[in-house]
């Protein structure tokens, strides 16, 4: 069984500010950083530090040559990144002192993908296979279709959450992480148990976990539901703790540890990862992960 993440790689310009600008308003930031982003880029840094196996998909410009050296060196194959002439995907970030931020993307290469490349990158892959994505690219729709045919199981962190996520057959995804916002517009419905109960009867088979900030997490699938709280810091930046808790939580999924475990693990590990700056580069090693 592999993983194979076909997602976006950005290059992230993060703004301190002492609180997110408001609509009409003009604000300083205190320090202007640049990191290695892009929530595709981030869940396969967070499964490699974690201790597991991943291929990465996805395409950049030559201006983001350096992310891609970034997911060898951390242990990812990156035989399937593809280098176009579009400049790589964009994020410019505004993080506030509690450590919570506001994006805008600017796609970039990560919008450049074709059927061509998806089926190029399927044909390696098969039944029993996992296909992470996310929606920070173009073709998810026809990822989805496309894996689901070759029996590959299809794990969806529908993040950001727009209509092109609800236009696709979600039928077909076997497991969903996602935080309480994205749950409330996939099943129409508010409240963490609500959400569940709805995503348990839209889509029977399929594994829940929601993730709730500084409430935890909880993991549903058919009767069974696993509470998880957070770890309580010190926060000073919360971007990526989301791709962080992805990475954390597939890749204690497919070493076989318990859901509870699982769940410990990537609560901890992105607890780690709000004390840091910087999405990828806030990532801890497993070492330092000790639930
Ligand atoms: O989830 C965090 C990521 O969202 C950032 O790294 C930024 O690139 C945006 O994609």
């Amino acid at each position: 069984m592999r993983i194979v993440n076909f997602g976006s790689l950005n290059i992230d310009y993060t703004f301190v500010v002492s609180e997110i600008a408001r609509p009409g308003q003009t604000i300083s930031s205190a320090a202007e950083l640049c990191f290695p982003g892009g929530k595709g880029l981030n869940q396969s840094m967070a499964i490699a530090k974690a201790g597991g196996a991943v291929y990465h998909a996805g395409i950049i410009g030559e201006d983001g040559l350096f992310l891609k050296k970034l997911l060898e060196n951390a242990g990812v194959d990156c035989r399937f990144i593809k280098v176009v002439e579009e400049g790589t995907g964009k994020a410019f970030i505004q993080v506030e002192s509690s450590g919570q931020n506001c994006i805008v993307l600017s796609g970039g290469a990560n919008q450049k993908n074709s059927h061509e490349y998806c089926d190029l990158i399927l044909q390696n892959f098969d039944k029993g296979d996992y296909l992470l994505i996310q929606n920070e690219m173009n073709c998810m729709d026809y990822l989805i279709d496309r894996a689901y045919e070759k029996g590959i199981e299809i794990v969806l962190n529908p993040s950001p959450m727009d209509e092109k996520v609800l236009a696709c057959n979600l039928s077909k995804v076997s497991v969903f992480i996602m935080n309480e916002d994205e749950g409330e517009k996939i099943t129409g419905i508010s409240g963490p148990d609500k959400i569940l109960d709805r995503m348990g009867e839209m889509y029977p088979e399929a594994k829940t976990i929601l993730t709730l900030g500084s409430q935890g997490a909880v993991y549903a699938w058919k009767e069974e539901r696993i509470w998880q709280e957070s770890y309580k810091v010190d926060t000073v930046d919360t971007t990526g703790a989301g791709d962080t808790f992805t990475g954390y939580l597939l890749a204690n999924m497919m070493n076989g540890r318990p859901m509870a475990e699982c769940l410990k693990y990537a609560a901890k590990a992105a607890s780690i990862a709000v004390t840091r700056e910087g999405a990828a580069s806030g990532i801890p090693c497993k070492e330092e992960v000790i639930i």
